[in-house]
């Protein structure tokens, strides 16, 4: 890269010349962790956008790959030239004595040691190559929930009296996350079985500190945790992000789901505990763990829906769960360093008419001793969207003793502040949004891309010109644009890309570029991508309300062809497309497929597909693939 051009007072840019390769090299060296593998080699695998100098690139390279077509089937589809592996499907080995999968014969203690279930957000750490020059990498992945009636053999007819104890167990240590190592070989990628970076983290037994300003909150203590600073696990991992110091961060989302009971309408919890939609009662968890049930522990759902800050580099750390960023719905948390070197954390929350917001670290990243950002996270503030009619943005901070933000609305600390993210946002008049899921800058334009999946709730005079649409079923996609590439700034302007749906139906009042085919448009946008190229690329979740199969599209977002969708990927039925992520040199993406098979009425003993092993005695199986060109080329062309 040319710097010639760029000041180095700028820590953003002065941070561009060392890759999140190069920092979880130094780490490892210094740990000396795997000695003679990862302390062996030099070598720094090319890093991630976060790091990327603030060059404007205005026209990207158009997409050169035959769409394909829509539709619905049995399986999954790939353009003309392009094989789609299977890397790691729920149930596989991660571990040299990982029990053989035997859906069968499930139990928790196999879980333990097996790949989980529903694999969302999918993160990429590189490593060193390894000394026979492979390119290595650990893939970071989040288990979202299970789908219980087409995991568990012979539940489903009498649910919820079938579910026992183990089996209970079981559906915890299928949540979580999977850190996965992975090496390059000349016939694609293929995991790494007796990795020592391999590690399973789970719902139920993965020790994790509550760290930031409402750790030790009289409202996070619990019979089993008085100091209010230790938690048995992580659930409902939805999207993430790879932090420029090459940590993984597991969004909680739909923690509500997860807890029975209920509490007197006068308990200090239960508007709380309402305003996000506990207990969901979705697992029957709480007859079997006490604390999954609010009646015998009311404050366990306050130790939830949190970002957990993971270092996938050493398998015997303490996850974080970083409570400076807010309690929501977390959809995803992805980073960019901002030009005075804060790091600035974007995050939806998916529900219907909530919010989106950002955090901005107090102190910057720095790039050259990666131990200074251990605890970055935990100091900072976090602002939520107000999206004016005009096209500004305004972020709007979340601090205690400012504005509405007092004692006098029942918030006697910051810790308050942070466990009622969203009453504290309602008080600020935040945007309520149409589902806001994943939320992606990209540092080399200084924008960000906004997924708003969708929201049928939203009534015709709830209309706002960030959400344009009553009867929202097919989502739209917003575009920020944050003035100079300042992440950290205050004041941003906004604009909608596309609005879903079909096009051809003016009953939809969707709004494509004309250039897009009938098979180019999508509804119910999820997650998404930035390549190593600078092209966004877009997953759904509910395209199957449109009649085809979700999948992954391409996107247009400079030039001529702005607002093109073009169709990439198309899943099998009953599942959506989760965890876009393309490897360094763009040459594989990876793609997480999560609850194949599923459909109305569908089990384990009557899925709508049995995707990807399609035998008669196996069900279904969420599953990564790897989806490379038979060429060898760069994913979606250049
Ligand atoms: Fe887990 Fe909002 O998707
Ligand atoms: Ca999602
Ligand atoms: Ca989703």
């Amino acid at each position: 890269m040319d710097m010639s051009e760029n000041t180095t007072s700028n820590p953003r840019i002065a941070a561009g010349v060392r890759t999140i390769g190069d920092i979880v090299e130094a780490r490892l060296s210094r740990r000396q962790f795997l000695v003679g593998s990862a302390a062996a080699s030099a070598v720094a695998m090319a890093g991630c956008a976060t790091t990327a100098t603030e060059t404007v690139q205005e026209d990207m390279p158009v997409f050169a790959f035959q769409e394909i077509t829509r539709g619905m089937d049995e399986t999954h589809h790939v353009p003309p030239g392009y094989r789609a592996d299977i890397l790691i499907r729920w149930g596989d080995p991660l571990f040299a004595d990982s029990p053989a999968f035997d859906p069968l014969a499930q139990s928790e203690a196999a879980q333990l040691r097996q790949f989980g279930y529903n694999n969302d957000y999918l993160g990429f750490v590189p490593l060193p190559a390894g000394s026979d020059g492979r390119a290595r990498g650990l893939l970071c992945v989040n288990h979202e929930y299970v789908s219980t009636p087409l995991m568990l053999p012979g539940v489903a007819a009498s649910y919820p009296a079938s579910m026992t104890e183990a089996l209970c167990l079981t559906e915890m240590a299928a949540h979580g996350g999977s850190v996965v190592e992975i090496s390059e070989g000349t016939n694609g990628w293929r995991v790494v079985t007796d990795s020592p970076f391999n590690r399973r983290i789970t719902a139920h037994t993965t020790p994790m500190e509550l760290t930031g300003p409402a750790a030790s909150s009289p409202r996070l203590m619990t019979s089993e945790d008085p100091s209010g600073r230790l938690v048995a696990g992580t659930m409902n991992n939805c999207a993430g992000g790879i932090t420029p110091w090459g940590t993984w961060l597991m969004a909680e989302e739909n923690f509500n789901g997860n807890f029975l009971g209920e509490l007197p309408a006068d308990h200090p919890e239960s508007a709380n505990h309402a305003r996000y939609g506990v207990a969901g009662g979705w697992y029957q968890w709480g007859r079997f763990v006490e604390r999954f049930d609010i009646s015998k522990e009311p404050n366990e759902p306050n130790r939830f829906g949190w970002v957990v800050e993971v270092d996938p580099t050493d398998p015997t750390s303490t996850p974080k769960k970083r409570t400076a960023l807010g309690r929501f719905k977390h959809e995803g948390a992805e980073s960019v360093v901002a030009p005075d070197g804060r790091v600035v954390i974007y995050m939806g929350d998916d529900q219907r008419f909530d919010y989106v917001y950002k955090f901005v670290t107090a102190r910057a990243f720095d790039a050259g001793s990666p131990e200074a950002n251990a605890d970055l996270l935990d100091e900072g503030t976090l602002y939520v969207a107000r999206f004016d009619e005009d096209g500004t943005l305004d972020w709007l901070p979340l601090v205690h003793g400012e504005g509405p933000l007092t004692a006098e609305n029942g918030f006697l600390s910051q810790a308050d502040v942070l466990i009622e993210t969203r009453r504290a946002a309602d008080l600020l008049g935040a945007t309520p949004m149409d589902r806001p899921e994943d939320v992606e800058p990209d540092p080399r334009t200084g924008k960000v891309w906004v997924m708003l999946t969708n929201n049928t709730r939203r009534e015709a005079d709830q209309v706002d010109a960030a959400n344009p649409r009553a009867d929202n079923a097919f989502g739209h996609i917003i575009e920020v644009i944050e003035p100079d590439g300042d992440f950290a700034a205050l004041n941003s302007r906004w604009e909608i890309l596309v609005r879903c749906g079909d096009p051809a139906d003016p009953s939809v009042s969707a709004a494509w570029n004309s250039l897009t085919s009938e098979h180019g448009w999508f509804g119910s946008p999820d997650n998404c991508a930035i390549d190593p190229t600078g092209r966004l690329w877009i997953a759904t979740d509910g395209n199957e309300g449109t009649g085809a199969a979700d999948g992954l599209w391409a996107m247009e977002t400079t030039g001529a062809g702005r607002g093109t969708g073009k169709a990439f990927f198309r899943a099998p039925i009953g599942a959506e497309v989760c965890g876009p992520k393309f490897a360094p040199d763009g040459k594989t993406l990876f793609l997480a497929v999560q609850h194949p098979g599923d459909g109305d009425g569908a089990s384990f003993e009557a899925p709508t597909t049995r995707w990807p092993d399609f035998t008669d005695t196996t069900p279904p199986r969420p599953a990564v693939l790897a989806i490379r060109r038979q060429d060898g080329g760069v994913i979606g062309g250049a």
